[in-house]
């Protein structure tokens, strides 16, 4: 771990992320303005948009040989990890945030030349902070996690969406329709990195997604890891955070080699 003070980052990053949470309930009582991407259930904001900026300008402020990488495309266009970088997602679950004023979250993960220092995930409606530096441990509003222990596949709550279970473009969902009757339920949340942060807390104990984002798992990669869980590709490999779309699977230790073994890679 480079040497530099993590703390002081650590410090101001979850200022900025409790300053944006603030920002994003004040807007409660404004009208949004809701657009789509790149199609009708790729929803964005002018909140995600507000959020992701302050966030840039606050960090180029303070840092600004630090580079970011943001989903709604106002940080860097990146192509390398080289040096400190910034995952941000200002407001993940914005289908969640749009429909339901709830279940969203903002993450950011911060990485040192690939390697993950810090990662903070608030779910800005539940006030709750989950946070880790490497090597510190990890905290949920400022108590600290356990760390993460084995559960059997049939007393598992594994976190996928539906669409992962049909048939689909990215995996047999043989494979996956079997991995669903095995474990003891199936939940979707509709927020990746809230996911994360449940598989970190103990909420659930396992995750599977055929495409992500970095944004969406740098920060829930680091607690996770925190506390001795694995987070990987969906054969095993390691996360390349340069991907913009990559599979993600995640869960307890044990667990996590367990399902690869016995369902994924069979
Ligand atoms: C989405 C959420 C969702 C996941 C999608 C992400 P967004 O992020 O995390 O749970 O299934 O793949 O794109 O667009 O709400 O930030
Ligand atoms: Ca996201
Ligand atoms: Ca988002």
């Amino acid at each position: 771990m480079q040497n530099r003070d993590w703390d002081h980052v650590f410090n101001f990053a979850k200022e900025l992320v409790l300053d944006a949470g603030e920002q994003i309930r004040s807007s409660f009582k404004t009208k949004l303005t809701i657009d789509f991407k790149e199609n009708p259930s790729d929803l964005v904001t002018n909140m995600d948009k507000q959020i992701e900026k302050f966030f840039i300008q606050k960090i180029n402020e303070k840092y600004p040989s630090d580079h970011i990488l943001g989903e709604e495309g106002y940080g860097e266009e990146l192509t390398s990890l080289d040096g400190t970088v910034w995952f941000i997602d200002p407001i993940d679950g914005t289908m969640n945030f749009v429909h339901m004023q709830r279940h969203f979250a903002i993450s950011v993960g911060i990485y040192h030349n690939g390697e993950g220092i810090i990662g903070i995930i608030y779910d800005v409606v539940a006030d709750d902070l989950y946070c880790a530096v490497k090597g510190s441990g990890a905290f949920v509003n400022g108590e600290a996690l356990a760390p993460l222990k084995s559960t059997e596949i049939g007393e598992a709550v594994l976190g996928i969406n539906a669409v992962w279970g049909i048939e689909n473009k990215r995996i047999d969902s043989s494979i996956t329709s079997s991995l669903i009757r095995a474990v003891r339920g199936t939940r979707s949340f509709g927020s990746a990195t809230l996911e994360l942060a449940y598989i970190a807390s103990g909420k659930m104990d396992g995750y599977l997604s055929m495409r992500l984002a970095p944004w969406d798992y740098a920060a829930g990669k680091i607690l996770i890891e925190e506390l001795g869980g694995k987070v990987s590709s969906v054969n095993g490999e390691p996360l390349q955070l340069l991907d913009k779309q990559t599979p993600v699977f995640a869960a307890k230790p044990g667990l996590h080699e367990y399902i690869l073994e016995n369902y994924i890679k069979k």
